[in-house]
This record gives C-alpha cells, sequence and structure tokens, in this order.
C-alpha cells in the first residue's frame, strides 16, 4: 500500500503486484474516506470455483460465496454499494481438517477481487492475541489487532476458547469486538472470520448475542466415507497413481467402512488425514524402482490394507495415551 499526496489531502493506494495496476484509492479529507474500488478480476464463477478446486463436499459454501459475487456485481451496475449488504464477518464451524483455514485464504482472494479488501493477505491468530494479562489491557489489544487487520481479513482460530473461558478477560474481548465491529471505522472494512469445531462454537453464540447476530455462519460438513475416499483418489491421481479395479465387489465397501471407522477415532482430521495417508501410499509407491514406462498403480485392496494398518495406528496410540492417563492418576 502507498501513501501518496492528493489535492484533497492523502490517499492509500493500493497496487496489484501482478498487474501493477492501481486499484483502490482511499481519499483522506479529515475524517471521511471516500472509496474509489475498482474490478479485480475474479469475473465469474469459474474463476471462485478454481479457488475451491480438489474440495470435496464444498458445493454449500460455493453456492453461498457465488451469491455474493453475483449480489456484489449486481449491486455495482447501477452504482449501488453492496459492501453494506454482503456479509463481513464469519462464523466456521466444521472439525479439523474440514477446510476451514483454506476458506479463510480464499476469503482473502474472493473479497479483494471483488474490491472489498485491498490485500488478499489473512492476519491468523489466536484468542490469546486478544486476550491481555491485566484488567483493561484486553480492550486496546482487541483495538489493535483490528486496526493491523483493516483491508484484511482477521482470522481467529479456536475462537470457542472464548467462551470457554468466561472470565473478565475474555468477555472484555467479545464486548469489545462486537463494539469495534459496529464503529464507522472498522466496519465492512475488514472481514472477520472466528473458527471453531461446531460444538464448542455453538456454546459460543450462545453465551453472546451480539456474536450470533453479527455474524454469518458457515458449516464445514464432516467427509462421508465415499468423499474420503474420492479425495484420496484425486490425491493419487495428482501424483499419476491410478487406483485400480478392485476383482470383487465387497471390497470397496471394505474401504469404505474402514474410513468410517477412522472418521470415528478421536484424533481422525478428515481432510487433512486423507491427504496423510495419500502421501504414505505415494511414498511407498515411488520409494521402491519401478519397470520403465510402466504407469503407477494401486489396488484397492492394497489401500484397505493401509487403511486397516492406519486405523490400528490410531487406536494402539489412543490406548498408549489411555494407559498414560491412567497410570498418571
Ligand atoms: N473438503 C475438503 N476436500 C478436500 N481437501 C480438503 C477439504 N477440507 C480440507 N481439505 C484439505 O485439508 C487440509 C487441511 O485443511 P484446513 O487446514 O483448511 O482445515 P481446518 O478446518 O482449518 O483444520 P483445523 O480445524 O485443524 O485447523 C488442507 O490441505 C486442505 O486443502
Ligand atoms: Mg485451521
Amino acid at each position: 500500500m502507498l501513501k501518496v499526496a492528493t489535492s484533497r489531502g492523502h490517499a492509500l493506494v493500493c497496487l496489484d503486484a501482478r498487474r501493477r495496476t492501481e486499484l483502490k484509492v482511499v481519499e483522506h479529507r479529515g475524517n471521511q474516506e471516500q472509496e474509489h474500488l475498482y474490478d479485480r478480476g475474479l469475473r465469474n464463477s469459474q474463476d471462485l470455483r478454481s479457488l475451491f478446486h480438489n474440495l470435496v463436499g464444498f458445493e454449500t459454501i460455493i453456492g453461498t460465496f457465488e451469491g455474493y459475487q453475483t449480489m456484489t456485481a449486481n449491486m455495482n451496475t447501477p452504482g449501488l454499494n453492496p459492501r453494506k449488504e454482503v456479509p463481513f464477518s464469519f462464523i466456521f464451524k466444521g472439525p479439523p481438517g474440514s477446510g476451514k483455514t483454506t476458506t479463510a485464504r480464499a476469503l482473502g482472494k474472493m473479497y479483494y477481487s471483488m474490491g472489498f479488501l485491498c490485500t488478499t493477505e489473512i492476519m491468523d491468530c489466536s484468542v490469546t492475541d486478544l486476550i491481555g494479562t491485566y484488567v483493561g489491557q484486553t480492550g486496546p489489544k482487541v483495538k489493535n489487532l483490528l486496526e493491523e487487520a483493516l483491508g484484511k481479513v482477521l482470522f481467529i482460530d479456536e475462537a470457542y476458547r472464548l467462551g470457554i473461558l468466561r472470565d473478565a478477560f475474555t468477555r472484555e474481548a467479545v464486548g469489545e469486538l462486537v463494539d469495534c465491529m459496529t464503529k464507522e471505522r472498522y466496519m465492512n472494512k475488514l472481514v472477520i472470520v472466528l473458527a471453531g469445531y461446531e460444538r464448542s462454537m455453538d456454546q459460543l453464540l450462545s453465551t453472546n448475542e451480539g456474536l450470533r447476530s453479527r455474524f454469518t455462519e458457515i458449516v464445514f460438513p464432516r467427509l462421508r466415507p465415499k468423499d474420503c475416499l474420492r479425495l484420496l483418489q484425486a490425491k493419487l491421481l495428482d501424483k499419476k497413481i491410478n487406483i485400480l479395479r478392485p476383482r470383487a465387489v465387497h471390497v470397496q465397501q471394505r474401504v469404505l467402512v474402514l474410513f468410517k471407522k477412522l472418521g470415528e477415532t478421536a484424533s481422525w482430521a478428515d481432510a487433512r488425514d486423507v491427504g496423510a495417508i495419500a502421501k504414505e501410499i505415494t511414498l511407498q509407491l515411488f520409494m521402491n524402482p519401478l519397470p520403465a514406462g510402466q504407469p503407477m498403480e494401486i489396488t484397492l485392496e492394497e489401500i484397505a490394507r493401509i487403511l486397516k494398518r492406519f486405523y490400528r495406528d490410531r487406536r494402539s496410540k489412543k490406548e498408549e495415551e489411555e494407559g498414560g492417563d491412567s497410570s498418571e492418576s
């Protein structure tokens, strides 16, 4: 961002690094800010979909964002201001590894391209960054963070901690956040995302009506076993590894059951763990010498064996942990 002198005071000019063109100018004149926004691409849903490329089960989420994109274009045409209508504060609820952080990054690109932000950058922080160490320090800390996040996405991970630790500090943090969001200086000038697991986020929202009414909720679905298999297939194909059709029909069923059981283990992190399994398979295959010109292939039976091993490892780790806990108590 550049600060340049103009006849009317000074202007903050955002530049698109790739196109080196002037994209947004905020004229400062006393306390008044006047914005001139320029179209920055991501003009159609095809572009938007490319941001969510490879994300399985994201149709509803993509549909929601496509709606905002269309609304922005439709309001811009007759000269209306979409900034006041499109949501700028979100609650992302979903299990571990379901795409919350990935979506916050995409949101940065999307809102930037719609002309609402002056950078695609996201500020990734935790509840600790909001909380002071003595009474009265939290409010200014929240304000400083919002100040720094102006024109960007502020992503607050594990935000449910704001609801669990119901002490004076977290109450002050939530109070200040909600208060600032309604101020002209911050309202619709940055995107705020509070992210966490569904049940704990619901708990947070139930304790604070101010949050519930001001934030738009986006729910990240848990991957179904067949989604896990689809994703694994896609990740392996990316590495030019084909999954061979099983000889017996029941093998696919066995793979789906194993994904279901893995999904029920406490430490399962949805797509992140499918990625870890794909990585392990890739490693195993590429570490062995390959006859020249032969395509890389793996049978579904072999995948079932790998999943079984993965599941056993998870279970034995859990048992070890529980054993450790009980010996400590
Ligand atoms: N639905 C999905 N389909 C395909 N890949 C996905 C999906 N969700 C997440 N991923 C991939 O899984 C990995 C982890 O995603 P991400 O970090 O966004 O999850 P998260 O919800 O923020 O997890 P956590 O709660 O642990 O912070 C990334 O590589 C992401 O691309
Ligand atoms: Mg995350």
